[in-house]
């Protein structure tokens, strides 16, 4: 990553501007984009400019408070504003559940301090998304820490999609785990699933650690299996976007048949994500709502960008059927260990989860 950031929040004289690297041109270029307005902030989250789950609440905590930035004071017209833009937010993704209590927590805030003159209560507003940013840059140091410790010493690492600093406000989920387990002194070679078909696998993961010199491999997702039965592959770690209560995981589509390929070779698959994350009001995965995208990201190489951005080539017969879901649900029973600020979770799940929701209600940062 180097000199390139995810997101991020500038006072430029005086006023917050969002900025973040358009991770629709990664890697071939590295274009920084910057909204002063709450509405292109909205629209960067659902055309991708920015994704990953964390990634995504923290952009939404910033849009939010650029946009009460220049809200009326106070009252009615400044509660109006508040719900508007917190619906405005809602409705860019519905999978992660980041961006949710990343809005409710914005929400909570700005109920607080509505009676507050403009500069405190925009002040308070900016800091709370900051606050938010630099939660979730110690989550992953936290996680990564725990994660590690159920790491090979030495061996092969399958991740799927992009859980790295490019996903979240620090060092990454799944790819914080491998960054720890690293620094640790753990020899670990990383195989990188391409992950059709957005390819966040191929065009960030793979940056990510090829940029750090980490030893990686990139394949094509439907070479895991092989690289399993070869023997290259000891554990995997996949990031998560919600953890239903009973320990289902929803991610990105292709990690519910990592999980069953880890089954059948005995590889245990672990699960690496915040306490945002979980979300303890959706029973199991069946209750997550999956996100399901546009059909061109399936029918041409090159499709997960706007025409204008990047030439794809068109691989379908015109008018062919498509699915494009942007998530599976990994069920519980096929997950080895959820690596969470708290530490890693065993099953069953639902204690585990509840009390680490717990901890971090109470504002607690570890278990010590
Ligand atoms: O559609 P995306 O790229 O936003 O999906 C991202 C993922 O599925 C990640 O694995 C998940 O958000 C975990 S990120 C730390």
């Amino acid at each position: 990553m180097s000199d390139v950031f995810t997101v991020r929040l500038d006072m430029d004289d005086g006023a917050p501007v969002v900025r973040m690297v358009d991770q629709r041109l990664l890697p071939t270029e590295v274009v920084i984009r910057a909204y002063a307005e709450a509405e292109p902030v909205a629209r960067s989250i659902t055309d991708m400019v920015v994704r990953g789950a964390p990634a995504i609440g923290i952009t939404a905590a910033y849009g939010i408070a650029v946009g009460l930035w220049t809200a009326p004071a106070g009252g009615a017209a400044w509660d109006q504003a508040v719900i508007d833009l917190c619906a405005r937010f809602a409705a860019t993704r519905p999978t992660a559940v980041n961006l949710f209590w990343a809005i409710e927590r914005m929400a909570r805030k700005a109920r607080e301090v509505r009676q507050m003159p403009t500069a405190e209560r925009c002040a308070a507003l900016v800091a709370e998304s900051l606050a938010i940013h630099d939660e979730d840059r110690a989550a992953c140091l936290a996680l990564g820490d725990h994660g590690a410790s159920v790491m090979p010493d030495e061996g092969g690492v399958l991740t799927h999609c992009n859980a790295g600093a490019l996903a979240t406000g620090g060092q990454g989920t799944a790819l914080g785990v491998i960054r720890s387990a690293v620094r640790a002194g753990k020899r670990l070679h990383v195989w990188v699933d391409e992950t059709r078909p957005y390819l966040q696998g191929a065009r960030l993961t793979a940056w990510e650690m090829f940029t750090e010199s980490i030893p990686c491999t990139l394949i094509t997702d439907n070479m895991a299996a092989w690289q399993m039965q070869q023997g290259k592959i000891q554990s995997a770690v996949v990031g998560a976007d919600r953890i239903a209560a009973n320990g289902d995981v929803s991610n990105k589509i292709g990690t519910y048949g990592v999980a069953v390929l880890c089954a059948h070779h005995g590889i245990p698959l672990y699960v690496a994500a915040p306490t945002s994350t979980i979300d303890l009001d959706c029973p199991t995965g069946a209750q997550i709502p999956i996100e399901e995208r546009d059909r061109r990201e399936v029918t041409h190489v090159g499709g997960w960008a706007p025409p204008e951005m990047i030439a794809a080539l068109e691989v379908a017969p015109a008018g062919v059927g498509v699915a494009n879901p942007a998530f599976d649900v990994t069920p519980a029973a096929l997950v080895a260990g959820i690596a969470t600020e708290f530490g890693v979770i065993r099953p069953p799940y639902g204690p585990g989860l509840a009390q680490a929701v717990g901890l971090a209600n109470d504002g607690r940062t570890t278990t010590g």
